[in-house]
């Protein structure tokens, strides 16, 4: 059985990516321990029209496919932009037996597992990573829950991929950048390619999302592979 991943979602553009790459994980059977910053929840609410409740989070809200999204939100809006419909979630090269569960823990509540050693994961994604969030990480700040799990699965040598999207990057971004990557953790830019006959949106977020879950490897059908 797979440990489970955690998911942090902070407050730079590109929400959909984190709502993708649930929607996947949840899909190839990992329980995803979910927590999502004060900006991060700002950036949702302007990007896709959710008022999502820190303090009472339902994740019925923030999940593709599930019909519970009025029909004009921006967040169906922008599944239909990009092709992503409720029947369009086999999104899996092999059969996984039950999909997993989310398990929210409020960005402050450093009482949560997650701010431990000792529970174990598969590792851990902040996808989409502000450059705030970044920094906090980098000096070590502990400042919230985000930051504390980032610096655990540093310390204890598990795998940290960190999504930032932020153009164009100062030499301070870049630093922090090479930093958190020389301390262990996987950059992986939200910068989707278009080598591989990209259509749709659709098309760009799952470049994205198949390639955060290539560091997990899960067996996907978003991207098709190079060669293959
Ligand atoms: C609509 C919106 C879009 C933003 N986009 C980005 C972005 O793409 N990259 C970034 O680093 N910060 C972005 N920010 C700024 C961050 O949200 C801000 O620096 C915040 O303090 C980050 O806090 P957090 O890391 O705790 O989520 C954006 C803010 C808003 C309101």
């Amino acid at each position: 059985m797979n440990k489970p991943i955690i998911v942090a979602i902070t407050g730079a553009s590109g929400s959909i990516y984190a709502v993708r790459l649930l929607e996947v994980l949840l899909a190839a059977g990992y329980d995803v321990h979910l927590t999502i910053s004060e900006s991060g929840r700002l950036v949702i609410e302007q990007e896709l029209d959710i008022n999502l409740d820190l303090d009472n989070f339902h994740q019925s809200n923030l999940l593709l496919g599930d019909g519970t999204d009025s029909s004009d939100s921006k967040l169906s809006m922008l599944r239909q932009t990009a092709g992503i419909s409720s029947e369009d979630s086999n999104v899996l090269s092999v059969q996984i037996g039950s999909p997993g569960n989310i398990h929210y823990h409020h960005y402050k509540d450093y009482t949560a597992p997650i701010a431990s050693g000792s529970f174990l994961t598969s590792g851990m994604v902040i996808c989409p990573c502000s450059s705030g969030s970044l920094a906090g990480i980098v000096n070590s700040l502990s400042d919230n829950l985000i930051h504390r799990a980032a610096h655990v699965h540093l310390k204890e040598k598990r795998k940290l991929v960190v999504v930032p999207r932020e153009t164009p990057l100062s030499s301070l971004q870049l630093d922090c950048m090479k930093r958190i990557s020389d301390a262990g953790a996987i950059v992986l830019p939200a910068c989707p390619g278009f080598y591989h006959d990209a259509k749709t949106i659709r098309d760009l977020i799952d470049f994205v999302v198949g390639r955060i879950c290539d560091q997990f490897e899960i067996e996907h059908m978003l991207i098709r592979r190079w060669g293959s």
